[in-house]
C-alpha cells in the first residue's frame, strides 16, 4: 500500500519553490467554462484535486489542453447544459461545488453532484444555496444532488449568515452575468477570492472590493477569452514554514506573496523563529527549541484552519503550554490521535486542543485522516527521533505537487514506498537500518 517512509532528525535546509494555490484553481478553472471563447491558465498545480475538476470539465464536453505540467488551454463552448454532471470525479473534490455557480451562471441551469472533500466538519452548504436563490434561481437537493435552473437570474444584495469562501465564491460566479447588480455582504477575503474576482474581471466580469467583506458586481452579457496565471499556493508555503520551524532548519519559501502569510509569519515570530522577506520569498530561520503561543483559526486575515494540524503539531515540540482555537470546523483534531502515537501530549475539548509541549517527537506508524492534517503528520514525523511511516497518503497528494520531491531537496529522508521491492531499495534499507518502524495501533 502507498506510503511515505520518513527517517526523522535532519533540519531542513535550502530553498524550495512554491506551486499554484489549489483552491483558487478549483474555482478558476470551474469559471474557465463560462465563456465560449478559448482560456489559458498557468500555474496551475499538479495534484489530484486538479486533475480531478479538470477531468470533470472534459466529461462534461469541454476541451482541456495541456499546454505543459501547469498550463491549460480550456475551451467550455462544448458543454451540455442540460447533461447533470455527476461522474467519479465531481463526487472526490469539494471543489466540484464551484460548477453549480459557473454553470447557473451561464446557461441559468445546473445540477451537479454534492460534493465530496475532506471530511473536517458537517460543511453545509446552506449559504450557497441562500445566493442562487436570491439571484432568482430554484434550487433543488434531490438524489445527491443540487439543481439549481432561473429563466432569468437578477442582481440582488445577499448578507452570509457566516463568511463563507465557497459561498461567496459561488454567488459571485452565479452574479456576474445576471441583469443589473449584485453586492454581497459579510464576504469572505481569502486571497483565492480575490484571484478568481481578477480572473473573472480579465474575462470581462466587472466585480468590485473582493478583498473586503462587500463585493460589488454589475451584471455584463458576456464573459471573453483570457490568459491568467494563479496565485502561490498559501497553505503549501505555510506548511514549508512550519516544517522549518519543527525540524529547527533554515529554509528559504520561493514564489510566495508574503502578504499572504502574514498570520503564519506572525505566530513564527511569537514562537521564536527568525524571518525575513522579500517580494516573492520568505525565510524561515530556528535555531533553539521554540516557546509556546495561543492561536485561533479565522477567515483571512486570520490564522487559516488549514494551518490548524501543521502549528498544533508544532506546539507540540515548543516549550510550556499552548492553547489552538478551532473556530472554523468542528471536527478537525482527528489527527491528535495519531500525534500521541508519536508522544505528543495533548488534550482535545471540544474544539480546543491543549498542548503541553514535550522535547521530542518518536517515529510511529501514522494515518493521515485528512489533506492538511496528513501534511502536518509528515511535519511532526521529519521532527521525530526515528523512522515513521505515513499511511493514507492520498490525502496529501489532494493538495500537494511533489511533496516528498520538495522535502528531499531541502533535506529530508522521505522517500514514498509502493510495494516490498520499494521498501528494499529505499535509502533506508541501504542505511543498514532494520526499518525498526514501531508497530503501534494504527
Ligand atoms: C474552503 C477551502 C478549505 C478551507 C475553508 C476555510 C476550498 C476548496 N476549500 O472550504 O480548504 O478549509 O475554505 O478557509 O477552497 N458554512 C455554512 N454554510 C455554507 C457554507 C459554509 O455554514 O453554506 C460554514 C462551514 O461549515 C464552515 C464555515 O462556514 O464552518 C467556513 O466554510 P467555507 O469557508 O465555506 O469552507 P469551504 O469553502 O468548504
Amino acid at each position: 500500500m502507498e506510503h511515505y517512509i520518513v527517517k526523522g532528525g535532519n533540519s531542513l535546509s535550502g530553498e524550495v519553490e512554491i506551486a499554484g494555490a489549489k483552491n483558487a484553481a478549483l474555482a478558476i478553472l470551474a469559471a474557465s467554462i463560462m465563456t465560449n471563447e478559448t482560456v489559458t491558465v498557468e500555474n496551475v498545480p499538479d495534484v489530484s484535486d486538479i486533475r480531478a475538476i479538470l477531468k470533470t470539465i472534459e466529461v462534461i464536453g469541454g476541451y482541456v489542453e495541456k499546454l505543459d505540467r501547469h498550463t491549460f488551454r480550456i475551451n467550455g463552448s462544448g458543454i451540455s447544459k442540460d447533461t447533470p454532471v455527476d461522474n467519479e470525479y465531481v463526487r472526490k473534490i469539494r471543489g466540484s461545488y464551484y460548477l453549480i455557480g459557473s454553470l447557473l451562471g451561464k446557461y441559468k441551469k445546473a445540477d451537479v453532484a454534492l460534493p465530496g472533500g475532506c471530511n473536517i466538519g458537517l460543511r453545509p452548504i446552506d449559504q450557497h444555496i441562500k445566493g442562487f436563490r436570491a439571484l432568482g434561481a430554484s434550487v433543488r437537493l434531490a438524489s445527491g444532488r443540487v439543481a439549481a435552473r432561473a429563466d432569468r437570474l437578477v442582481g440582488s444584495h445577499i448578507y452570509m449568515d457566516v463568511v463563507s469562501v465557497g459561498a461567496t465564491i459561488n454567488i459571485i460566479m452565479a452574479a456576474v452575468m445576471a441583469e443589473g447588480n449584485t453586492t454581497i455582504e459579510n464576504a469572505a477575503k481569502e486571497p483565492h477570492v480575490v484571484d478568481l474576482a481578477n480572473f473573472l474581471n480579465s474575462m470581462g466580469a466587472r466585480i468590485k472590493g473582493a478583498g473586503t467583506d462587500v463585493i460589488r458586481i454589475k451584471g455584463v452579457s458576456t464573459l471573453h477569452g483570457t490568459n491568467y496565471s494563479i496565485i502561490p499556493d498559501q497553505i503549501e508555503a505555510g506548511t514549508f514554514m512550519f516544517a522549518a520551524a519543527a525540524t529547527r532548519g533554515d529554509v528559504t519559501i520561493k514564489n510566495v506573496i508574503p502578504k499572504h502569510l502574514e498570520s503564519i509569519t506572525a505566530k513564527l515570530l511569537e514562537i521564536g523563529c527568525q524571518i525575513e522577506e522579500s517580494d516573492d520569498m520568505v525565510r524561515v530561520v530556528a535555531t533553539r527549541r521554540l516557546s509556546r503561543t495561543n492561536v485561533k483559526t479565522l477567515p483571512y486575515p486570520g490564522f487559516p484552519t488549514d494551518m490548524q494540524p501543521q502549528i498544533t503539531c508544532v506546539l507540540g515540540l515548543c516549550r510550556g503550554i499552548s492553547i489552538v482555537t478551532e473556530s472554523i470546523f468542528e471536527n478537525r483534531f482527528k489527527y491528535v490521535d495519531e500525534l500521541t502515537k508519536m508522544g505528543a501530549n495533548i488534550t482535545v475539548e471540544g474544539n480546543t486542543a491543549i498542548i503541553d509541549g514535550v522535547e521530542q517527537y518518536t517515529g510511529a506508524h501514522l494515518s493521515s485522516p485528512d489533506l492538511r492534517a496528513g501534511a502536518a503528520l509528515v511535519i511532526a514525523a521529519l521532527a521525530a527521533d526515528d523512522y515513521s511511516e505515513i499511511f493514507d497518503i492520498k490525502f496529501i497528494e489532494r493538495g500537494y505537487e511533489d511533496f516528498p520531491e520538495k522535502l528531499r531537496k531541502i533535506g529530508a529522508h522521505i522517500e514514498k514506498i509502493d510495494t516490498d521491492e520499494d521498501k528494499r531499495n529505499s535509502c533506508y534499507a541501504s542505511d543498514n537500518s532494520d526499518l525498526h518502524i514501531p508497530n503501534r495501533d494504527i
